[in-house]
């Protein structure tokens, strides 16, 4: 335990952004500046401004009227300084390690997802003192109950299938989304869920794509005019063509009823982020400021039970959170007739 009061930390957003990111920063800034009297700096771009020096001085001005906005005031990269692809690459953890101790840093807050919290471990081993906040519209990040960004981006999709309700049954149409989330089907699940989907699929269960039909076909005959399907971009499916694309297709091939896919993508991960998002980003920021007060470094800021704790960094690498296959919500959406292609 560093026993050194921190006065100078850093603070950068990596990988892809999400609702919510200033808010963590202003959170993390403000409670180090007015709580703590700690001066902070901001890297540009992920992990590009650590290894290139490029960084702005954050004072507490700098940091009012950001709570609302998305993306991130400190832009963002998926910079991953650990791993070497061409010539000098091997460079960057020096870099990054001269930079850290020229700068007089007592600490760095990494915010971002699974990679970034790989590469916080990995500049912990090396002697930084790190400390990581959690943040992905995927929510998949093992260790913490939850994610900012995630809520932000279920009302986003769950806004968009409400939407396609009026048009499908217009149409008498099967209405395939595809939403957001490469390795965990949680935004599939909630806004599948808060939108009232028929069908969903996740990449934690096996689908089979005759019982999507079949379930299809069952619901035209019961009179049910339209069906919703929503789907997780990462589901496993053949060809190259999008999940979205792939369902809607065989649906038509083998039912023979009109289909149609909306591929929601970017809009997910953009726009001001929901007063939930706002809440968890700030008390996530204002905690990790404390931990470095505390000199409780090495850690992730989590939730458990909504209690804020930490995890050290090196339990959580590598380790994604899946929706387990007996999740309390599968459970009940079963219950109500809900499909997940695996009946
Ligand atoms: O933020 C997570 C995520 O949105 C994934 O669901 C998605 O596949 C990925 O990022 C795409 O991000 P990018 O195109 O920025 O790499």
């Amino acid at each position: 335990m560093n026993t050194r009061k921190p006065k100078r930390i850093g603070i950068l957003t990596a990988g892809g952004d999400c609702p919510g990111l200033n808010a963590a920063i202003r959170g993390v800034g403000k409670t180090a500046i007015v709580n703590y009297g700690m001066e902070v700096i901001g890297f540009t771009a992920g992990f590009s401004g650590l290894i290139e020096k490029e960084y702005v001085q954050l004072k507490e001005h700098n940091l009012s009227g950001i709570l609302t906005l998305g993306g991130t005031i400190l832009g963002t990269s998926r910079e991953k300084p650990y791993k070497f692809v061409k010539e000098g690459d091997n460079e960057k953890p020096e870099l990054i390690k001269n930079n850290y101790h020229e700068l007089s840093l007592d600490a760095l807050v990494c915010i971002g997802g699974n990679g970034t919290m790989k590469t916080a471990e990995r500049l912990m081993e090396e002697g930084l003192n790190v400390i990581g906040i959690p943040k992905t519209i995927d929510n998949d990040v093992w260790g913490t109950d939850v994610t900012f960004g995630f809520d932000s981006a279920i009302q986003i999709a769950t806004e968009a299938i409400d939407r396609l309700h009026t048009t499908a049954n217009s149409h008498q149409r099967v209405m395939i989304i595809e939403v957001m989330g490469h390795h965990t089907g949680w935004i599939a699940l909630y806004a599948g869920m808060a939108g009232g989907g028929d069908i969903i699929l996740l990449p934690e269960l096996d689908y089979n794509i005759r019982s999507v039909c079949k379930r299809i076909e069952e619901r035209f005959e019961s009179k049910k005019a339209y069906s919703i399907v929503v789907v997780a971009e990462g589901i496993n499916h053949p060809g190259e063509q999008s999940a979205g694309r792939y369902v809607a297709e065989a649906i038509h091939t083998y039912t023979g009823i009109e289909t149609r896919e909306t591929v929601l993508g970017y809009v997910q991960r953009g726009g001001s982020p929901s007063p939930m998002d706002r809440i968890l980003a700030t008390r996530y920021g204002a905690f990790a400021a404390q931990c470095i007060a505390q000199g409780d470094f090495g850690t992730m800021v989590a939730i458990k039970n909504n209690n804020l704790i930490t995890i050290p960094l090196n339990e959580i690498s590598d380790r994604l959170r899946f929706v387990e296959e007996d999740h309390p919500l599968i459970v009940k959406a079963r219950q109500m007739g809900v499909s997940f292609g695996d009946e």
